[in-house]
This record gives C-alpha cells, sequence and structure tokens, in this order.
C-alpha cells in the first residue's frame, strides 16, 4: 500500500445535543462510510473524519434546561454517539470534537487570519434581548415567522420548512424561545465576516468544479445572485470558541473547521504533516440537503479567504429520509432513535435496506416498516443469503469442505465466469461516482443470476464440480463486494470462506478461489425479520 493518504471523507458533524436517529445515518453517515469502506479495500489510504458540533446556543439552552454544565452535557452525547457509531459499523479514523482545545485554537486562528486581512470588521447592531430572562436572544433563543415562505415556529436563525438562513433581526413576530415574551433590540458590537465579497470567487469554483452536483450548484449560484449579504460571527453567550470582548464564535463559523483540525490532530498523531496532507488529498465532505448553504458559501469563503486549505473537491449532498411518509422530527417525536433500532434489528439490515433506498441525489427517501421488512427478507435473506448457504453447505457436505475442481464448461458456466469477471469493474464506477445504491443493485441481481444458475444446474444430481467451483467463487466475490454494505455479516462469510482477509477483486487474471481450498463448517448468517 502506498502510504501517501489520498483522500479526505469527512461527514457533517452531529450536534452534542441528543440522539442520533435514521435520519441522520441515511443521509449522511452510512454513505460516506460506505464508500470510505470501498476506498480501504481498494488499500487507498484515506482519513475519513467526523466529531460532535459541541457548541452553540441550542446545546446551551438544552444544558441549561437539564441543569448540567455544557462541558458536561456535550461529554455526555460524544461519547453517545461514538458508541451508536461503532453499533452500526461505522468506523472512523478520527471522531473529534469542536470543543477539543486545538479545534478552537483553529478557529481563533482563523478569526485572526481573516480579520487581519480585512474580511472581519466590527459593528454596533441591535439584537433581541429579553427583559425578563435579562440575556441577549441569540439564533435558538428567538422563535417567529420565516421572512421568506411565512412558515410559523421557525427559529430566528434558519427555516426548517424553505431551508433558507435567516440573518439578524429579520425573522417576523419574534419571540423568547425560554419565557415567550416578546423581546426588545439591544445595541451590542458583533463581528462581520464579508461574505458580500466572496461570491464571485465561489461561483467561479462552483462553475470550475465539475465533481458538485449540477443543481445543488444552480440553487447556491441563485443565491450568489441574488447577492450576499455580510455575516455576524459573533454571538453574547457564554458557551463558545471565545475571542474577545466576552463574545464568542458563531456557531458556523467553527465547526467545520473542525474538519480540518480532526485531520491535523489525526496526522500529528500519524507524524504527518497536516496541512500537506489536506492540501494533497482529494477532499469529500458528505452533508445532508439542509446544510448546504454552509458548506456552499460559508465554508469555502472562510477557506478562500485564510488561504492555506484548500477547498473541498466534493460536497456530496442527500435528501432526507421521510418515516412512513412524514418528515422527521425530533421535537414532535416523529424519529426511530439509532440506538433503540439497533437494540431490536441487526445492525446490517438497517445498513442494507437504507442503501438500497438513498440515492445521491436531494430527492428524499421514505422508510416503511414494511418495505424495510420486506427488502431484507427477499433480497438480502432469500436472495443472498440463499445463495451463500445453499453453495457453502453443498461443498461443506458433499466435497469434505474442499472447493472442488472444475471440469468443463458449457455456455451457462461461460456466462456466469464473465458477469463475474466484469462485476468488480462496474461497482467501481458506481462507487467513485458515489451512486452506491446502483452499485447494491448490481450484486442483488448478480445474486439473483447465481440462485438460476445453481438452479439449472442442479448439482445434487451428479455433476457438480464446475458449478459448485464458480458458485464458491461467487460466494468470494459478493463477500468481498458487499463488506462495505454489510461489513458484520461479511466478516462472518470471511471466516466461512476461510479466508485470512477481505480485499478487492481483481479476476481479470485469476479467480479468488483456486480449488481444493479448503472452507469453514457454514451456518446461516441471517434470520427473517
Ligand atoms: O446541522 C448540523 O447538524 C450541524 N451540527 C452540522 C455541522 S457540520 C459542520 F461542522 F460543518
Ligand atoms: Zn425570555
Amino acid at each position: 500500500m502506498n502510504n501517501k493518504v489520498s483522500r479526505i471523507v469527512t461527514c457533517a458533524l452531529p450536534y452534542a445535543n441528543g440522539e442520533l436517529h435514521l435520519g441522520h445515518v441515511a443521509s449522511t453517515y452510512l454513505p460516506a462510510d460506505i464508500f470510505v469502506k470501498y476506498l480501504k479495500l481498494k488499500g487507498e489510504n484515506v482519513i475519513f473524519a467526523c466529531g460532535t458540533d459541541d457548541f452553540g446556543t441550542p446545546i446551551l439552552i438544552k444544558a441549561e434546561q437539564e441543569g448540567k454544565s455544557p462541558q458536561d452535557y456535550v461529554a455526555y452525547w460524544y461519547k453517545r454517539d461514538k458508541e451508536d457509531f461503532e453499533k452500526l459499523g461505522i468506523v472512523f479514523d478520527i471522531f473529534h470534537r469542536t470543543s477539543s482545545e486545538d479545534s478552537i485554537k483553529l478557529a481563533q486562528y482563523f478569526f485572526k487570519v481573516l480579520r487581519e486581512k480585512g474580511y472581519i470588521y466590527k459593528k454596533k447592531v441591535e439584537q433581541y434581548y429579553c427583559n425578563n430572562c435579562n440575556r441577549f436572544l441569540p439564533d435558538r433563543y428567538v422563535k417567529g415567522t420565516c421572512p421568506y415562505c411565512k412558515a410559523e415556529n421557525q427559529y430566528s436563525d434558519s427555516c426548517e420548512a424553505c431551508g433558507r438562513v435567516i440573518y439578524e433581526g429579520e425573522i417576523l413576530e419574534p419571540k423568547c424561545s425560554i419565557c415567550g415574551n416578546e423581546p426588545i433590540k439591544k445595541e451590542s458590537e458583533h463581528y462581520f465576516f464579508k461574505l458580500s465579497i466572496f461570491g464571485k470567487e465561489i461561483k467561479d469554483w462552483l462553475l470550475k468544479n465539475k465533481n458538485l452536483q449540477n443543481d445543488v450548484k444552480n440553487y447556491v449560484i441563485s443565491w450568489i445572485d441574488m447577492g450576499l449579504q455580510d455575516w455576524d460571527i459573533t454571538r453574547d453567550i457564554s458557551w463558545g470558541v471565545a475571542i474577545e470582548n466576552g463574545k464568542v464564535l458563531y456557531g458556523w463559523f467553527e465547526n467545520h473547521l473542525c474538519y480540518i483540525s480532526s485531520v491535523l490532530k489525526y496526522c500529528e498523531d500519524k507524524n504527518l504533516n497536516g496541512k500537506d496532507v489536506w492540501n494533497s488529498s482529494i477532499i469529500y465532505h458528505f452533508i445532508g440537503k439542509d446544510i448546504i448553504y454552509h458548506h456552499y458559501l460559508f465554508l469555502p469563503a472562510m477557506r478562500l479567504g485564510e488561504g492555506e486549505f484548500k477547498l473541498p473537491d466534493f460536497i456530496p449532498v442527500r435528501g432526507h429520509l421521510l418515516l412512513e411518509g412524514k418528515k422527521i422530527s425530533k421535537s414532535r417525536g416523529w424519529y426511530i432513535s439509532l440506538r433503540e433500532f439497533l437494540e431490536k434489528y441487526y445492525a446490517d439490515y438497517l445498513r442494507y435496506y437504507l442503501a438500497r433506498i438513498i440515492s445521491y441525489s436531494q430527492a428524499d427517501a421514505n422508510f416503511e416498516w414494511s418495505s424495510f421488512k420486506e427488502v431484507v427478507n427477499s433480497e438480502l435473506i432469500e436472495n443472498i443469503g440463499n445463495f451463500i448457504y445453499r453453495t457453502l453447505s453443498f461443498i461443506w457436505n458433499k466435497f469434505n469442505g474442499f472447493v472442488p475442481s472444475p471440469e468443463n464448461f458449457d455456455n451457462i458456466d461461460n456466462e456466469f465466469l464473465e458477469r463475474m469477471k466484469k462485476l468488480p469493474g462496474e461497482i467501481e464506477k458506481y462507487s467513485e461516482a458515489l451512486e452506491f445504491e446502483k452499485a447494491l443493485k448490481l450484486i442483488v441481481d448478480f445474486s439473483s443470476f447465481c440462485n438460476k444458475y445453481f438452479q439449472e444446474k442442479e448439482p445434487w444430481k451428479g455433476t457438480a464440480n464446475t458449478c459448485l467451483y464458480l458458485s464458491a467463487n461467487a460466494v468470494a466475490l459478493m463477500c468481498n463486494l458487499l463488506y462495505p454494505f454489510i461489513p458484520f455479516s461479511c466478516e462472518k462469510i470471511k471466516e466461512q470462506l476461510n479466508f485470512e482477509k477481505l480485499f478487492w477483486p481483481d479476476l481479470t487474471k485469476n479467480l479468488i478461489i483456486s480449488e481444493g481450498h479448503r472452507i469453514n463448517k457454514p451456518y446461516p448468517i441471517f434470520s427473517k425479520i
């Protein structure tokens, strides 16, 4: 393996303020993890980074409600999220946090450099202030009506209904979200980032970059064409990256910098020059469609302004997961917690189902219990699982566990062989294009073909050698190709196949398993839902 890091993959950082649910997994973490597992199987040196987003008003509000210090509060969720990801087989090379010392230092450094370069200025602004609670009320401390789409009961910094970022003072009919009083306006001095002057440079970058999804690009360009406003990047609260005069940085100024700090930290621990690694890698930031604005405008503008860390090459955006056709909402209790789900169902069933229904687009996918059951039972278990088990148990029972030597190949054997040889290349093409649902569908179709083949060959009638030789190789092939999707099961299949390790197969020269290879005693790895 070449030791040079070739790609960096990050996922949107979950807020450290509540449990992960299936929606998070579907839009961001699972697709990124599938991609990273695929790259690592191919022997690429990848850094997969994530962490918790620890600062900001929502977290302070929740900590206050629970009577905890914000530090203790986020420490709890950091641990929880880390465990939940592991249970789903999502393995980061580093799971960092925005409140770590190095992340804070990097955010302060960006603030300093951007200010020195003239991209940050001070301005007196009127801020919402609650006379009842005696405090300034940034962002989530105020609720009201969205000035763009008129949706009610929206937080004052963004609208859940139309996805727009709402700027300070724009929200209509504001109310204090703690006590419900109407806030007054009070003067405070804030720092502003000159987002307005970056419009042209971001637009040029968007137009040049062929890796970004066109519909997302057009959407962002239309925002740029409407004119970008300078952006208030400080808050009068106690929980955040401190700068000066008791002010802290707004969460969206600093959270994405943790993509960089986590990679720098990882590299430091490995004695690598983090900045070089960053600037020489292909960079992917996987996100859900609700945070396009932040990743396509704030993030590139800050990197362009600071100048030392390259922009992302890919910002893959996926739509939301609906639950039985309805939008997931934690506040309304309409969601499925990842932890609870995994207490009842095997992680690979969830990975499999979500990977089948999410596409690489802004379109929403829909989780339905009935389809979850149907897809897992019919495709993963009856189709894929069945072929694997029938092949391995046939070899175990009829050939004492040794893969037989092939004899003559007839047309259907040759067709089988050709399909096997072609499959890795096809999967590779879709995986590089980030279209994992299409890659998985190809494997399902291949497995259907395998079952049909086995059925037609009727190895139980006598001439079984070629059939079982090829089928064993098909199992080995599927085990490797399916690993990014269902890693827990593939580890078990790997044991049954008596393999040392999994790898990305290249069948142009040889098949994976040679005649005479001894397998281990097989057992069914799935049981129906
Ligand atoms: O929307 C969210 O859940 C944010 N916590 C995502 C942050 S991503 C980042 F750090 F850029
Ligand atoms: Zn109040």
